[in-house]
């Protein structure tokens, strides 16, 4: 039988520029979308997908993360006292067990692939998932959970995968498929940031990995890839090489790229336009923004 996977890595050392001069002192994973920072969409979508250990690769200045893991009993002191269920109930979502969760610096932001060797020692000779927090994706059955449905029968590594415009290629990295079964494809190549012109198809991977350990290994070559980072896809795409099995999946749901201002925004209205609480006023406001916008043009 296939032992599950139980352990994920969340890299989150990334400077998060694109959101300067706001990430200068609050980490890109503490940004809100509504109510909840990044970082929990991601936790709450590995919890369903059946991960008990959650290991943060950290930086610098990343404290505010390690503290929004921790109980805060005062807080919760007072919100019991004043009768607030409903917001006790929401912190409870933030409340970590002792020992679930790790966390391991990263030095230098030397790339994805460097972040996720950082994590080496905690994973061992396991499987391990890979999230990044700056991929929210809205879906009925969460991505993660989606993937590893898929992994209970195909094992080796999968990555999450999704069809882009042709002429975006050059911002992720790209499969060059060999078999197209559906949701799942075989992968004969991967490259990352591909122009264009030389893109193998628009299929691209965002940011979920189911790997082996094998992966790992391939990370402590320590290669430079694209952009002289250590490249995850670098590491991956070796596995191909080495005759091993890489899937991408087409999950079901819609993705969004909160590590860019415009994602960020689309995020913020998506979920914002999603919540019972919000709907109508937000509705409302969306609707005099557009007729005020249309009257101005
Ligand atoms: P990005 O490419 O989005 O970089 O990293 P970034 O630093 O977070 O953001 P910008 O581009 O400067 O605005 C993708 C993911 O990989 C992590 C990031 O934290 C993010 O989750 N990462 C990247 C690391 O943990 N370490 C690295 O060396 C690079």
């Amino acid at each position: 039988m296939k032992r599950k996977v139980t352990k994920a890595i969340f890299p989150v050392a990334g400077l998060g520029t694109r959101f300067l001069p706001a990430t200068k002192s609050i980490p890109k994973e503490i940004l809100t979308l509504v109510d909840r920072p990044l970082i929990q969409y991601a936790i709450d979508e590995a919890r369903a997908a059946g991960i008990k250990e959650f290991i943060f690769v950290t930086s610098r200045g990343k404290s505010a993360l390690e503290d929004y893991f921790d109980d805060a009993p005062e807080l919760e002191t007072s919100l019991r006292k004043k009768g607030k269920t409903e917001l006790l109930e929401a912190l409870k979502t933030t409340n970590m067990d002792s020992g679930a969760i790790a966390y391991v610096r990263q030095n230098r932001p030397m790339g994805l692939g460097h972040a996720v060797w950082c994590a080496r020692r905690l994973i061992g000779n396991e499987s391990f998932a890979v999230i990044l927090t700056d991929d929210v994706i809205a879906a009925e059955k969460p991505c993660l959970e989606q993937m590893m449905e898929a992994h209970s029968e195909t094992g080796g590594n999968i990555v999450a995968a999704m069809e882009v415009p042709h002429d975006k290629t050059s911002s992720y990295g790209v499969l060059d498929i060999s078999e197209d079964m559906g949701s799942l494809v075989r992968v004969k190549g991967m490259v990352e940031k591909p122009a264009p012109d030389v893109a193998p198809s628009n299929l691209a991977v965002i940011g979920r990995y189911i790997l082996t350990p094998k992966v790992m290994q391939n990370l402590n070559k320590k290669k430079e890839g694209a952009g002289g980072e250590i490249q995850l896809t670098d590491a991956i795409a070796e596995e191909i090489d080495n005759g091993n099995p890489v899937y991408g999946f087409r999950f079901r749901g819609q993705r969004y790229d909160c590590g860019s201002k415009a994602g960020f925004l689309q995020a913020t209205v998506a979920f914002g336009l999603a919540r019972p609480d919000l709907r109508d006023e937000f509705t409302d406001f969306l609707g005099d923004m557009m007729a005020m916008r249309d009257a101005a043009e």
